[in-house]
């Protein structure tokens, strides 16, 4: 690095941690802080929020929020840790699990544990938990699974150059065709959040489920080592091939949608834009371009750097919140860390350079079908996206604003807010 660019490290600390400052003020977040780190409360209240759907209990969950300490992610995973495997030991007593079905939920909440113990693990590609603490919330998942009356169907769904990782929930036994929802994520959460969220309400609904994940996302990225691609639709459409081929007699091809969760808003678009079967697609939120939401959340000092081509620069400043002195805020940290690891590089540079492909502009015209596409008050990670979206889809968009309480990016802790529009926009659209 060359001496005329080097950079005040600490001048730049001192403005990635000013987010830090901001968010965490108690006056204006809308609830309750579970941590005076803006960036723990929101990935504590989403695992809580999975109680709904018997994915969580409240007290614990609670109780691990107050030992963890602002911006420290050992203590986050450790005392995550404690909880999970605390709660795995309940599921194992043999006295509480004469009847596996006493001990499903327990199950649930200690993959829901493992999941969140593993949320800001990724500044070491090495660390061996990355991979232990995901085994674990596989294996308790399973479990879980196993004991409800219609379990879920696991599916490894061949791709051109890789496997998509699925899981199908038929609504019922009976083998009626019903409305079929396709659910997928985006830069980080995991399909099994999903059926906490999302799929057990829409089974009562009458609704079938396909969840799934493709390169990038937590299963895949560590099973066949694939970090992001932009082009979605080699996920979706082979899902999509499989449903209308190996589920055939359950599907209702007139009330099959997609959903996008976060960073997923552009990959289900983009997956869209290829695939005329569906006949719905839900963005929560609308994401135009990747990039550009990503760049906007960099430090001035950053963004010029990267704007001026200073690659080598650029990764070493970037690399410098990493370091275990920084004082960066823990959304700096953990959105560079997990970029590193989901795009997989370890050039930050490489990272924002990958994300310009993950753009709606040109394609927006090939999507035919109704679009929901949502926006919140507090969202941090998309602002003024979801905008864009409906801008570029104009008639065939219907746009949702959630705010208040139910205001956090994808409704983080109101999931019954969520899947109550969700359902409606889709009864509306398809009947
Ligand atoms: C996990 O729990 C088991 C049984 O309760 C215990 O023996 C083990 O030491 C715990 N593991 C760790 C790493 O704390
Ligand atoms: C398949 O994956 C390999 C290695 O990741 C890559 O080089 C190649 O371009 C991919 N092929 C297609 C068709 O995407
Ligand atoms: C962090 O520590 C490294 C060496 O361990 C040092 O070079 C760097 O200046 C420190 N950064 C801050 C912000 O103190």
């Amino acid at each position: 690095m060359k001496a005329s660019t080097i950079l005040n490290i600490s001048l730049l600390q001192a403005a990635a941690n000013l987010h830090l400052a901001k968010a965490a003020n108690a006056e204006e977040s809308p609830i309750l802080l579970l941590s005076e780190d803006p960036t723990f409360h929101f990935e504590i209240l989403g695992g809580l929020g999975q109680a709904i759907g018997g994915g969580s209990d409240i007290a614990p969950l609670l109780a691990a929020a107050k030992d963890i300490k602002v911006g420290d992610f050992e203590t986050f995973a450790e005392v995550l840790f404690k909880l999970a495997n605390e709660t795995k030991a309940q599921a194992l007593d043999p006295i509480l699990a004469y009847d596996p079905i006493n001990v499903r939920n327990t199950w649930f909440s200690v993959a829901n544990y493992f999941r969140r113990a593993d949320a800001f693990t990724k500044g070491n590609w090495d660390n061996p938990i990355i991979k232990e603490y995901w085994d674990e919330q596989l294996a308790a998942f399973n479990k879980g699974q196993a004991a409800l009356p219609i379990p879920g169907d696991r599916l490894q769904i061949p791709s051109d150059n890789f496997t998509v990782e699925a899981i199908w929930y038929s609504a019922e036994k009976d083998k009626k065709k019903r409305p079929t929802l396709i659910v997928g994520n985006g830069y980080d959460a995991a399909q099994e959040d999903m059926y906490h969220i999302m799929v057990v309400h829409a089974r009562a609904l009458g609704w079938n489920v396909l969840t799934y994940e493709g390169p990038g996302q937590p299963t895949v990225r560590r099973s066949q080592d694939l970090g992001f691609i932009p082009d979605w639709e080699r996920v979706v459409t082979p899902a999509i091939d499989y449903v209308l081929k190996e589920k055939a007699d359950e599907v209702d091809t007139e009330r099959l949608a997609l959903y996008g969760n976060s960073m997923g808003g552009y990959l289900a678009a983009r997956a869209a834009a290829f695939e005329p079967r569906l006949k719905a697609v839900l963005l929560n939120g609308g994401v135009y371009s990747v990039h550009d939401s990503y760049k906007a959340q960099l430090p001035a000092e950053l963004l010029e750097l990267y704007e001026a081509g200073k690659s080598e620069e650029f990764d070493q400043a970037t690399l410098s919140l990493l370091d275990p002195n920084s004082t960066a805020s823990t959304n700096i940290r953990w959105g560079i860390e997990h970029g590193l690891w989901a795009f997989k590089t370890k050039s930050p540079y490489d990272f924002f350079k990958k994300t310009e492909q993950y753009t709606l502009e040109g394609i927006t015209d090939r999507i035919k079908m109704p679009v929901w596409v949502a926006d919140c008050e507090f969202e941090g990670f998309f602002k003024g996206e979801p905008q864009r979206v409906v801008d570029a889809l104009g008639d065939k968009a219907t746009f949702h604003f959630f705010d208040g309480e139910a205001g956090y990016h994808t409704q983080s802790g109101a999931f019954q807010e969520m899947t109550r529009v969700i359902f409606g926009w889709l009864h509306q659209t398809l009947g």
